[in-house]
């Protein structure tokens, strides 16, 4: 490997032997790109033409008004797949063309990666397989028809608990037999070198757009800026662009499902310990035994007992905050960004809005609070009724 695989003790490339060669090359490729005049004009003309960038920053005028703090949110949610997801997906199925791929596979949890790829693998005619848990196509199917529309075949997993984790592996063991023709698409920024860096890489367009556009709405940086956190993808995107800026105060929330002292929860960095799990070293959900354990959270993408070894690494040296929002809460945040703003989060960035909501009064009056809005929440109405009993 060229680059640094790790992020302080973390990540790594702990990916069986006949995974190194393709890994390798995804690395070569990844440098690559980076320097690929004609690679980042496509990428650059897709991500405006296709995609919808820049995405808007929001101001929620009548939520500032009663929290008596401006809360922003960088609108992710108005991307085409309604969600982040089509930033990395966009580059990282761009990469696989310029590797010489053909076949793309994919894991998704709440199905908004699955989508994400399954739209690009459609818009640049490439052959894609999505591998989704059987708990997770249930309480996604919009997302799943979604997939099928765009002509990819979606794996139901009905190993394990049925949901990301499981999903994951059985993309890992596809990949392993399919490594010639196959472009593993990896949905967050965690599993084994170069994936945290290379998700970073086509997130990181948030964080810089969000800055940018602070300082020119606002006249300055944010005192504080919140991301969901599943594997993390969304929230190093966001945070890559403040992180040199020590004014600016970063937050994550972990999905805290049905609070911390339950067994319930998917709140890794608080609740987790150091094991190697899905190709990289990092905090993960495990029993005394080293057992990786199912997590819970009602938001499918956060629903994943590990956390992308950046983080971990963030958290160690204190520059970011990784608290939690529970189930609850983030239902509230839900219908609260609904009536007041009217924007329905997803279930995922429900848990930022919500971590947001709760800490805005630690904050001095006036102050600028910045939230990543990672995605849309059609996907998740059905759900919302069933869980408020209105269904
Ligand atoms: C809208 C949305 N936000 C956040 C996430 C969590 O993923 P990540 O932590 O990689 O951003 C997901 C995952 O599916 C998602 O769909």
């Amino acid at each position: 490997m060229r680059l640094n695989t790790r992020f302080g003790q973390y990540g790594g490339v702990y990916a069986p032997e006949s995974l190194i060669p393709i890994l390798t090359e995804v690395e070569r490729g990844f440098i690559q790109i980076q320097k690929d005049a004609a690679f980042q004009i496509r990428l650059q003309d897709l991500w405006r033409n296709y995609a919808g960038r820049p995405t808007p920053i929001t101001h929620c005028e009548r939520l500032s008004q009663e929290l008596g703090r401006d809360l922003y949110l960088k609108r992710e949610d108005l991307l085409h797949g309604g969600a982040h997801k089509t930033n990395n997906a966009l580059g990282q199925l761009l990469l696989a063309q310029y590797l010489g791929k053909t076949r793309i596979i994919a894991e998704t949890g709440a199905g908004m990666h699955g989508v994400a790829t399954a739209m690009i693998g459609a818009k640049l005619g490439m052959d894609v397989t999505v591998y989704m848990g059987a708990v997770d196509i249930a309480r996604q199917a919009p997302n799943v028809a979604r997939m099928k529309l765009f002509g990819a075949n979606v794996v139901s997993v009905e190993s394990g608990g049925k949901t990301l984790k499981d999903a994951v592996n059985e993309a890992m063991r596809d990949w392993i037999t399919h490594p010639d023709d196959t472009y593993y698409c990896f949905g967050t920024a965690a599993g084994p070198h170069p994936f945290p860096l290379l998700v970073r890489y086509f997130q990181s367009v948030i964080g810089r757009e969000a800055r940018q556009q602070m300082l020119d709405q606002t006249g300055g940086l944010p005192d504080a800026v919140f991301a969901c956190i599943g594997g993390g993808s969304n929230a190093i995107g966001m945070f890559s662009g403040f992180l040199a800026d020590t004014s600016v105060k970063i937050y994550a929330a972990e999905a805290g499902g049905k609070g911390l002292d339950t067994p319930y929860y998917a709140a890794t960095i608080q609740k987790g310990s150091s094991a190697v799990f899905h190709g990289m070293h990092s905090l993960f959900l495990q029993n005394e035994d080293g057992q990786i354990m199912e997590p819970h959270s009602i938001s499918a993408g956060l629903d994943y007992p590990g956390i992308g070894p950046e983080h971990a690494h963030l958290h160690d040296i204190g520059r970011a905050s990784y608290l939690s929002a529970t189930d609850d809460e983030a239902l509230d945040a839900f219908e609260i960004l609904s009536k007041k703003e009217g924007i329905i989060p997803a279930f995922e960035s429900a848990h930022a809005v919500a971590l947001a909501l709760r800490m805005a009064p630690e904050f001095p009056a006036g102050a600028k609070l910045l939230v990543n809005l990672s995605g849309r929440g059609d996907k998740d109405l059905d759900s919302y009724m069933t869980l408020r009993g209105l269904a």
